[in-house]
């Protein structure tokens, strides 16, 4: 399997279009490149690290302390010890501080590799994590009113036109069937689409040789936009995956993924 996983990765034209990736896609069958980081994610969570020496073995996700299986698909949610709907990555930056002692200015200074990169630990323990709700209902917490007021504002995002080309996120994700240069762009107010779409990350990025958090998802998708960068754990970032994960509420968990 790691051979294969090799050849796909020196095999893979920057240029290929969707029909190409299809076709690795079927050779891959389950071979998804991204079991690798899931085992790296679990090693994370149960390692002792920083001042406090501690594991995140006792971070509470939202589910009770230490509780990972099926934590993964009720985010974002608010958590009553910040006071704030988070997103797991927040959550976990939270978690690496308070029990870890780890300085945020650090564990959230590079959340996402850069290409030709192995990865960071962030996105490990996403890919876990997000493994341990595969199979799982989508469900993210609305009964909060701070979630609720979450939805409302990443709904207004979402269809908010700005930036040199007056696109919204609906300009390119608003229809069904339509494509982009050859990519697919999914319908996310549609719930079929969205529920695809949001279940399926994180993802395996065949053309980056990197698993791709749903995070950075959104921040590709500011730069494609041509709007100014998008803050990690900001609330715009957190507004919009409540969004998404809520028209995505009933479809069941299928990442990691493995995309394009
Ligand atoms: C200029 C068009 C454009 C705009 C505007 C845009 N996107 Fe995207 N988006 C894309 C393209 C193209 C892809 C597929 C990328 C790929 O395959 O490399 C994508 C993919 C996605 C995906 C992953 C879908 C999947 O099935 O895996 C999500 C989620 C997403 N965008 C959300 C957003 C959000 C939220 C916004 C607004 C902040 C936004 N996008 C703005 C073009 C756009």
């Amino acid at each position: 399997m790691i051979t294969r996983w090799c050849l796909l990765w020196l095999a893979f034209p920057a240029w290929a279009d969707e029909g190409v990736f299809d076709q690795y896609r079927d050779l891959m069958g389950d071979d998804n490149p991204a079991i690798f980081v899931i085992d790296e994610g679990e090693e994370f969570w149960y390692q002792s690290q920083g001042p406090s020496g501690a594991t995140l073995e006792a971070c509470d996700l939202g589910l009770g302390a230490g509780v990972t299986r099926g934590a993964y698909a009720q985010f974002p949610r608010y958590f009553a010890d910040t006071d704030r709907v988070m997103d797991i990555e927040t959550r976990l930056i939270h978690c690496m501080e308070t029990l870890q002692g780890r300085d945020r200015t650090v564990t959230a200074a590079k959340p996402y590799s850069l290409r030709g990169d192995f990865g960071t630990e962030l996105e490990a323990l996403v890919t876990w994590l997000a493994a341990e709700s595969e199979g799982v209902v989508i469900a993210p917490e609305q009964g909060h009113l701070k979630e609720r007021a979450m939805y409302a504002l990443g709904e207004e995002i979402f269809f908010y036109r700005a930036g040199p080309h007056d696109f919204s996120c609906a300009t390119c994700h608003e229809q069904s069937d339509k494509r982009i240069r050859l990519q697919q762009l999914p319908n996310l107010t549609d719930h079929h689409d969205a529920a695809d779409a949001y279940g399926s990350w994180p993802a395996y990025r065949m053309s980056q040789g990197l698993v791709r958090t749903m995070g950075w998802r959104l921040q590709d998708c500011f730069r494609q936009q041509r709007w100014p960068g998008l803050t990690f754990g900001s609330e715009v970032s957190i507004a919009l995956q409540t969004y998404m994960a809520v028209n995505a509420a009933g479809g069941i968990m299928t990442a990691p993924g493995l995309k394009r």
